[in-house]
């Protein structure tokens, strides 16, 4: 059990997320209104080196939860591995007087959040990543907004490829997990989808696909490939060598990860920063909250990052059988 919790840290790290801007300002809220004071880390824990701190109120968090990015913006930090800067910034939080510390991020920065616990820093995880990689968790703020994005930019890319009778490879992001190119593959009606998890290197099968689909009057061909995946240019030149069919690759990239958060990302995120504020106020440190089986949880950060999850194998099979026509 950690001792009374006076003043709590809150920081973003790794890829900024949407939804991320209602978790800060949950955790800023439920603080106060309990009685602690917050402030803000900017920069991950590249601002935490550099102390790069400020006191929060509760008008510092109005008018940000319909925001995409985050307020205290974000870093990758990778000296922040190193035992000596993690040591370096447990003392910067202990000068702060940050005794509970907020960390919204994927698998990275609750290792980082880890180490600062282990240095006598109370410690929450949130998990926040457009990628839906982090295995203890259903949920990660910013994958319903980026996957709503994304669906709408291939809708629109379909349209011009059916008045062009083209195929297009669509790229998503997602580092090395397909959970955004699954999803877009059974939103979008893909007609094939290149998910990491199960890529065999077989493009004579898209191939083979879309000869298929120009012999029974298809006017387009949607492919959704994953990040973890990529080459979607040289792919698209392969292709349209091997079918004479115009094929054109697009990169959605970065759009992905910016615009207003969806309603379930601003409510989700809401609850998980205010259950990470409750969490550290009844003295739980080394915690990451998740959303599991229909609630709201927490685990022990090892336990968290221990674990592993994969695709539905439900779901991977659906983007064949309901993308069939013949
Ligand atoms: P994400 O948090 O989205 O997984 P990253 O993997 O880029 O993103 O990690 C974000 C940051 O977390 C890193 O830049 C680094 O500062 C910190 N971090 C990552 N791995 C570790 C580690 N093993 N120990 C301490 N800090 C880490
Ligand atoms: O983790 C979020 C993410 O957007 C991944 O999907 C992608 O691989 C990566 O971050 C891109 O990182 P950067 O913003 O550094 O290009």
């Amino acid at each position: 059990m950690s001792k009374e919790i006076n003043t709590i840290g809150v920081l973003t790290s790794g890829g900024d997320a949407p939804g991320m801007n209602a978790a800060i300002r949950a955790v800023v809220r439920e603080a106060i209104t309990k009685g602690r004071k917050v402030k803000g880390i900017k920069r991950g824990y590249a601002g935490l080196l550099d102390g790069d701190i400020e006191d929060m109120d509760l008008f510092s968090v109005s008018d940000i939860i319909g925001r995409g990015g985050t307020i205290l913006q974000t870093a990758r930090c990778l000296e922040f591995v190193e035992e000596e800067y993690q040591i370096k910034g447990a003392n910067i939080c202990k000068e702060h007087g940050i005794d509970g510390l907020v960390v919204i991020g994927g698998d990275g920065s609750f290792k980082g959040a880890q180490k600062l616990a282990a240095h006598g820093i109370n410690t929450i995880g949130i998990p926040g990543t457009i990628d839906l990689d982090i295995a203890c968790t259903e949920y990660t703020i910013g994958f319903d907004t980026a996957v709503n994005t994304a669906m709408e930019a291939i809708d629109k890319v379909r349209d011009t490829s059916t008045s062009h009778d083209r195929c297009s490879i669509i790229e998503v992001m997602g580092r090395g997990a397909g959970y955004i190119a699954l999803w877009c593959a059974i939103a979008n009606g893909a007609e094939d989808v290149l998910l990491p998890e199960r890529y065999d290197y077989d493009e004579q099968i898209l191939i083979n696909h879309l000869i298929e689909g120009q012999k029974l009057g298809r006017h387009n061909h949607i492919i959704v490939n994953a990040e973890g995946i990529g080459h979607s240019a040289s792919m698209a030149k392969r292709i349209e060598a091997a079918t004479g069919v115009e094929t054109r690759a697009t990169i959605l990239g970065h759009m992905q990860r910016g615009g207003s958060p969806t309603c379930k990302d601003r409510v989700y995120a809401s609850t998980m920063g205010a259950l990470a504020v409750d969490l550290l106020c009844e003295g739980k440190t080394n915690r990451v909250v998740g959303y599991r089986h229909g609630e709201f949880v927490d685990f022990d950060i090892d336990e968290a990052l221990a674990m592993t999850k994969d695709l539905d194998e439900y779901q991977v099979e659906l983007t064949r059988s309901l993308a069939s026509t013949s």
